[in-house]
């Protein structure tokens, strides 16, 4: 028997990995969970200051979950839902979603994934349209820097490079339109506001180039999380929505990260005031205990695809754990566990001192922007605080940052050149400076470290 180091090393493939120098690193070996905390292999602690992947939003050891798990698997481990069948789990879970939607919505779909999520409202916008009778209207508009899965046409919604490059995406039908990011793209001197007008203007700009009645829907995450905590300026959505409005767009708002408190309401759909026909959700949905997403759709759009299923005879879409028992239980349990304890309430009591503590970071020497919401923020790392200058992308200086990090107990993932700082929203005050106080002086190692190695100009 290998140890689970070599035995990683010889036989596992890892995500988003640069798996050449996992050949001579090898995995860092996580063992257990307790609270906000992770252990690794050799008992080193972790406060895991990206919830995981930006889910474990009830940290990693919570009772209610494992019995509703264990519950469930005694009772019913696996039934399906294709053919009109239904376990109890999963149409409870529905009721729920619909009864805190944050518009009105009809129906709830189940999948097991962000990716798979945002796939399916990708083909139910087409299904839609093909059902009113308007097969050109096909296109979909994402954003640059949006993250939106890993699918094939997922990938080519997400609006980073490395998801496209030497894949062959995007796909055609899939279009992307400027990114939010006032700190980045706006015009010297150009307020938030006016930036705001400009976006939404290359996006009619966009439509008109490419013919409205080609256009059938929008995604956007209402903050960009991946792309780098993009929140965007006060005024861009109304704008946006108002030009969507004009052109019969649908608007797709992906919740997967942005869902179930982290921005400080339940949806981050609330916190931007948006409209959408379409909402996808997945991660908090279950505090990533187990894999479940959900695609919600309006009335409108479900006539729709009733009247489509009827003329072809069936709605040909579906995952073999569309609406998995298990995974539905848990979600619910989720669902009630963040009502029982007010975990909204408990965000907003927080998310002061969380901004606040992500502000001051904004003053370390390597810090060009920190920005953030709730309980999300990144630090954008830059080698010229004043030009913003980036540093060279193969310097991995956020990935040093995240290195050092990790040596002063505290996880968190580089992305681009940002430091992302997520945690799982059940984290009290004591742990939110922690936190901080861990990623600051892994940022005085990080500076110390790109003097020394001459990637920035003293
Ligand atoms: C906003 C958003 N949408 C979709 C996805 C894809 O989710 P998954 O990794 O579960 O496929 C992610 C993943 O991080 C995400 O952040």
């Amino acid at each position: 028997m290998t140890t689970v180091h070599a035995g990683d090393i010889g036989a596992q493939i890892h995500p988003y990995t640069n798996l050449s120098m996992h050949q001579e690193a090898g995995p860092m070996v996580i063992t257990r969970g307790e609270g906000v905390y992770v252990y690794d292999d050799k008992g080193n602690r972790y406060l895991e200051a990206l919830a995981g992947l930006f889910c474990a939003s009830l940290g990693f050891s919570n009772q209610r979950l494992a019995d509703a798990a264990d519950r469930q698997m005694r009772q019913l481990p696996f039934y399906h839902a294709f053919g009109g069948k239904a376990t109890e789990p999963s149409v409870r879970l529905a009721e729920k979603l619909l009864a805190m939607a944050p518009v009105p919505m009809s129906k709830v779909f189940f999948a097991n994934s962000g990716s798979e999520a945002n796939d399916t409202a990708m083909k139910i916008a087409w299904y839609y349209n093909n059902a009113l009778g308007r097969p050109d209207k096909k296109k979909i508009i994402s954003r640059h820097r949006a993250y939106h899965g890993v699918t094939i046409a997922t990938a080519s919604l997400t609006g980073l490079p490395n998801n496209h490059r030497d894949f062959d995406l995007p796909i055609d039908r899939v279009l992307h339109t400027d990114c939010p990011l006032h700190y980045r793209y706006a015009e010297p001197g150009e307020s938030e506001d006016a930036f705001a007008t400009r976006c939404a203007q290359s996006l009619e700009n966009l439509i008109q180039a490419e013919g409205p009645g080609t256009i059938a829907a929008f995604i956007a995450e209402p903050l960009m999380a991946s792309g780098g905590v993009i929140v965007p300026p006060p005024t861009y959505y109304e704008k946006i929505q108002a030009v969507l409005r004009k052109h019969d767009i649908l608007l797709i708002v992906d919740e997967v990260i942005c869902g179930f408190g982290r921005t400080g309401n339940m949806f981050g759909t609330e916190t931007f005031g948006l409209q959408p026909a379409i909402m996808t959700m997945a991660k908090q949905l279950s505090s990533g205990y187990l894999p479940i997403s959900a695609v919600m759709v309006n009335e409108e759009i479900y006539r729709a695809l009733v009247e489509q299923s009827r003329k072809i005879g069936t709605f040909g879409h579906g995952f073999t754990y569309s609406g998995h028992p298990v995974c539905a239980a848990v979600a619910l349990e989720t669902l009630q566990i963040y009502e029982d304890e007010r975990i909204v309430d408990h965000v907003r009591r927080i998310m002061p001192q969380f901004q606040r503590r992500l502000a001051d970071l904004g003053e370390h020497p390597l810090v060009g922007n920190a920005r953030g919401m709730g309980l999300i923020g990144a630090a954008e790392l830059v080698a010229d605080k004043r030009s913003k200058a980036p540093f060279p992308a193969t310097a991995g200086v956020a990935a040093y940052a995240g290195q050092r990090a990790a040596l002063h107990g505290v996880l968190t993932r580089a992305l681009g050149d940002n430091v992302n700082v997520c945690p799982p929203l059940i984290i009290e005050p004591a742990q939110i400076d922690y936190m901080f106080d861990g990623i600051h002086v892994a940022l005085d190692d990080t500076l110390e470290w790109a003097n020394r190695t001459g990637l920035r100009a003293q």
